[in-house]
C-alpha cells in the first residue's frame, strides 16, 4: 500500500540578488496513516522550507519548486506541487494542516478564539454560526482546555502560551485532517507544557489516524513522539531511519554530532557534551562532493578527496535505514568508538 504523504525529489530554490539559494535540494520521504515521522536538522537545514512546499504555502512567483509530494487521498493521488493552487487551497484545512511554533503570529488578536475555530470549519462544511460554535466547543474540550462553553469567547491574549497550541491544535484539526504538519510546535514552551502538547499531538494522531510530521531542532522530541526519523543537512536528508536506530545505531557523521551534542540519561554524568564544530555552507554555494565534508571529523579517513569531489547518494544499509556517506557502517562504527 502506497504512504498517505510520497514526497519525491523535490527540490526548492528561491532566486535572489546573491544567487540561487538551494535550500531543499532533491529529496524524497514518505508518511503513512498512524505514523509520525520527525524531521531533525540545525537551524536552516530547510526543514520548513521543504514542507511548506508540501502545504503549497510558497510565492510560486519568488519561488522555483520541482518534484513531487503526493497526497493519496480516498479519491485518488494527488500531486500538490503540479497541482493547480484553487485545488491546493482546498486541501488546506481539509486533508492537511499545519501548526506553528508561535501560536500568536496565527491567531488574531481581535477575534475570539471560537470565532477563529468556527471560521475554519465554515469553509468546508454545510451548516450555520450555532452548529460551527458547538463544533468548537467540542474540539476545544477535546484538547484539553478545561470549561469550554465559557472559553470560546474568549481572546487569545487571554489563553497561556500552552493553552494557544492547544487552540491552534483544535484549528488545525477541525476538518479531520489526514496530514497534520508539526513545525517547532513546542520551541516556544517550558518543559511541563511542551510534554503535555506533544502528548496531545500524539493523542490525537491516534483520535484521528492521522500521518503526522513533526519538525524539530531537539531529539529529546522526536524520541518521545516519533516512529521514524529524517536528519536534513544543507537542504539534503542524509539519514533516514527508525527511532531505535537513530539513538542506538546512528551512522552517519553529523547525525552521531547531533546526539552527541544533547544531554542523555544513559551516558555517564561526567561525559562532557560535544559540539559540531564549524558552521553550515552557504545554501547559494554549496561545497563541492559532500555538503558535510568541510565540518566532518571522519573525512579524513575516506581515501582520496572522495568526500570533497562526490556527492554521496542516500543509500539503504538496512531494512527501514538509509545514509548518504562514503563509509560504509562498519567503518563508521569503529570510528565512532576511536571516537569516544
Ligand atoms: N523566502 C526565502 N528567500 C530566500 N531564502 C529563504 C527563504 N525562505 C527560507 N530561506 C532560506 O532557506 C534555508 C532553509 O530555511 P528553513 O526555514 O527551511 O530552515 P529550517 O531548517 O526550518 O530552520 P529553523 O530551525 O531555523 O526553523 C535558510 O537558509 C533560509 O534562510
Ligand atoms: S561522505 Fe565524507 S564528509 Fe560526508 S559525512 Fe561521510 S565521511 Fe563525512
Ligand atoms: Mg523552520
Amino acid at each position: 500500500m502506497s504512504a498517505f504523504l510520497e514526497v519525491q525529489n523535490l527540490s526548492v530554490s528561491f532566486p535572489t540578488e546573491d544567487g540561487l539559494v538551494k535550500a531543499t535540494n532533491d529529496i524524497s520521504y514518505s508518511v503513512n496513516l498512524g505514523e509520525t515521522l520527525a524531521i531533525v536538522g540545525e537551524s536552516g537545514s530547510g526543514k520548513s522550507v521543504t514542507n511548506l512546499a508540501v502545504m503549497g504555502l510558497h510565492n510560486p512567483a519568488k519561488t522555483e519548486i520541482s518534484g513531487k509530494a503526493i497526497l493519496n487521498l480516498p479519491s485518488g493521488p494527488i500531486d500538490v506541487i503540479s497541482a493547480p493552487e484553487e485545488e491546493v487551497r482546498k486541501l488546506r484545512g481539509s486533508a492537511m494542516s499545519m501548526i506553528f511554533q508561535d501560536p500568536m503570529s496565527s491567531l488574531h488578536p481581535y477575534y475570539s478564539v471560537g470565532d477563529q475555530i468556527s471560521e475554519a470549519w465554515l469553509l468546508y462544511n454545510k451548516g450555520d454560526k450555532k452548529a460551527a460554535r458547538n463544533r468548537s466547543i467540542e474540539m476545544l474540550d477535546l484538547v484539553g482546555i478545561p470549561d469550554p462553553h465559557k472559553r470560546v469567547d474568549e481572546f487569545p491574549h487571554q489563553f497561556s502560551g500552552g493553552m494557544r497550541q492547544r487552540v491552534m491544535i483544535a484549528m488545525a484539526l477541525i476538518n479531520n485532517p489526514k496530514l497534520l504538519i508539526a513545525d517547532e510546535p513546542t520551541t516556544a514552551l517550558d518543559v511541563t507544557v511542551q510534554s503535555q502538547i506533544l502528548q496531545l499531538i500524539r493523542d490525537m494522531q491516534k483520535e484521528f489516524n492521522m500521518a503526522v510530521i513533526l519538525i524539530t531542532h531537539d531529539l529529546g522530541v522526536v524520541a518521545q513522539v516519533a516512529n521514524r526519523v529524517c536528519v536534513m543537512y544543507a537542504g539534503k536528508i542524509v539519514e533516514e531511519s527508525t527511532i531505535d536506530d537513530i539513538f542506538y545505531d546512528s551512522t552517519h557523521p553529523y547525525s552521531i554530532g547531533l546526539l552527541a551534542s544533547i544531554p542523555r540519561v544513559d551516558k555517564y554524568h561526567g561525559e562532557r557534551l560535544k559540539v559540531i564544530s564549524g558552521q553550515p555552507p552557504s545554501l547559494i554555494n554549496l561545497p563541492s562532493g559532500c555538503s558535510f565534508q568541510p565540518r566532518c571529523e571522519f573525512a579524513k579517513y575516506v581515501p582520496g578527496n572522495k568526500c570533497g569531489i562526490e556527492t554521496p547518494s542516500l543509500s539503504q544499509i538496512s531494512t527501514n535505514h538509509k545514509v548518504s556517506c562514503h563509509l560504509d557502517k562498519t567503518q563508521v562504527q569503529q570510528l565512532k568508538k576511536q571516537a569516544m
